[in-house]
């Protein structure tokens, strides 16, 4: 298994160009399954979880093809590829393929709306939390279809096609939302969601629905109006730049001090997590270009922060945030409102002389003046983000263990952060 080494005490400046979204890139890949048409992704992340997901789309019939590079094209451009289902060969997303990834869970929606039919395994559990799917479930019944839990697959069927219904989410939910709209999208009839996620993945989504024929009005809001249609076409669409991939680097910056221009990241995709980093004294400046932090000599300010569906503090920035606050002058109190396990960093962030206590669904970190490397474990992808950002301010080396959690949601971190100043390195497995 690879490790990266890091040795800390260089401050960061330079240029990092920001990558399409993960978590935009998989349901985008997904939507793919409801058309017989091409549908092209441009600026899609070379990321574990990416081609993880080619490989369960491919079992359905997804075929996949990947545009070889351009001329003058950067090394960090997005790469541009063309899927098309022609034919659903399999309705099944069999346990060894979905238990990889829990994202891929939500081809049942595409497969029960396009087939009337899937059979797709449950996610189970994973480091964060227990994460049922009881809400995606509920819309795809509301929807009209028929779901058996059996052998440990949901199984759904809609012999006679799905048709439009109000759907009220009692919680905001990412994926149910992102289910909701592809199902609901070749319904027969309005759908109307209420309390729908608002997150900029979910709008980016439906832009691609409605490039391929949809008719989906509010997206980005918390009312969504769909009209079904009764088949989509093929489209082309650019994946939106990765809100989270940014706030990451910035907080990097915030930790070690320097300049960064995050080129192609847009503020008001992260914008509260902007907004705590200048309260915790960083300097942030947005432009056509994407956003430059900046932090040169003052302090780090402790700041409370609690994690909130968007457009609040993202639950998938809370572990970067809690690294930048191990140096604060004081005291911060980070709570944690998404996912009832996600704090497997705090042992992690311990090892490098963090000073933090647990109290229920909140961390309560008071900063240390240093930092030491040590060798640590990742244990989830934006964890392990976590303690990259403790070992870039951190005395001496660190040595950060399955770095293959970063694999799966940072293309090229060592390769970005190197360009900037940082001294870190892979060791692959082998040397
Ligand atoms: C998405 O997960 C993201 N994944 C997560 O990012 C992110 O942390 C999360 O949204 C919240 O922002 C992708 O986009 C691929 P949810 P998702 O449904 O859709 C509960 C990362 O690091 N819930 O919005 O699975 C759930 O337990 C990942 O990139 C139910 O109770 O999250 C949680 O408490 C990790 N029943 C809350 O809702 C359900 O049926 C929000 O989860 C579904 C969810």
């Amino acid at each position: 298994m690879d490790r990266i080494r890091i040795v800390g005490g260089k401050t960061l400046n330079g240029v990092i160009p920001i990558s399409g979204a993960k978590n935009a890139a998989l349901p985008l890949m997904i939507a793919s399954l409801l058309t017989d048409r091409t549908v092209t992704l441009e600026n899609l992340p070379r990321l574990a979880d990416v081609s993880q997901l080619v490989r369960i789309l491919s079992n359905h019939g997804v075929d996949y093809s990947i545009d070889g590079r351009r001329q003058g094209e950067g090394s960090e451009a997005g790469q541009t590829v063309h899927m098309t289902a022609r034919e659903i060969v399999d309705t099944t997303a069999p346990y060894e393929l979905v238990s990889r990834m829990r994202a891929s869970f939500w081809v049942i929606a595409p497969l029960l709306a396009r087939c009337g039919e899937a059979r797709v395994s449950l996610p189970g559990g994973c480091a964060i939390g227990t994460r049922p799917v009881d809400l995606l479930l509920m819309a795809l019944e509301r929807l009209g279809g028929q779901i058996e839990i059996e052998g440990g697959y949901a199984v759904a069927k809609a012999p006679k096609g799905l048709r439009g219904a109000e759907i009220t989410f009692p919680k905001v939910t990412v994926g149910g939302t992102h289910v909701a709209l592809m199902a609901a999208s070749l319904a027969e009839g309005t759908t109307v969601l209420h309390n729908a996620a608002r997150e900029p993945e979910i709008i980016d989504l439906a832009n691609l629905l409605n490039t391929m024929g949809a008719k989906i009005s509010g997206a980005g809001q918390s009312t969504v109006e769909i009209t079904g249609v009764a088949r989509l076409n093929g489209a082309k669409h650019h994946v939106l730049p990765d809100r989270i991939e940014a706030g990451t680097y910035a907080m990097a910056v915030a930790m070690t001090g320097g300049d960064v221009l995050l080129e192609g990241a847009r503020a008001h995709d992260f914008q509260a997590a902007l907004d705590v980093l200048v309260q915790s004294g960083a300097r942030v400046e947005a432009s056509d270009a994407g956003v430059r932090v900046s932090r040169n000599g003052g302090p780090i300010l402790p700041v409370d922060v609690s994690t909130a569906p968007f457009p609040a503090f993202p639950t998938d920035l809370q572990a970067q945030f809690m690294a930048l606050m191990t140096r604060a002058k004081g005291v911060s109190r980070i709570t944690e409102t998404i996912f009832e396990n996600r704090f497997m960093h705090v042992q992690e962030l311990a090892r490098f002389g963090a000073h933090i206590r647990l109290d229920g669904d909140s961390a309560v970190v008071e900063g240390v003046p240093v930092l030491k490397g040590a060798p640590v474990m990742a244990t989830d992808l934006r964890a392990s983000a976590s303690l990259v950002i403790a070992a870039l301010a951190a005395e001496g080396e660190t040595m950060i263990q399955r770095v293959y959690h970063l694999d799966r949601g940072f293309e090229a971190l060592e390769r970005k952060l190197s360009l900037c100043g940082a001294e870190v390195e892979r060791i692959s497995a082998g040397g």
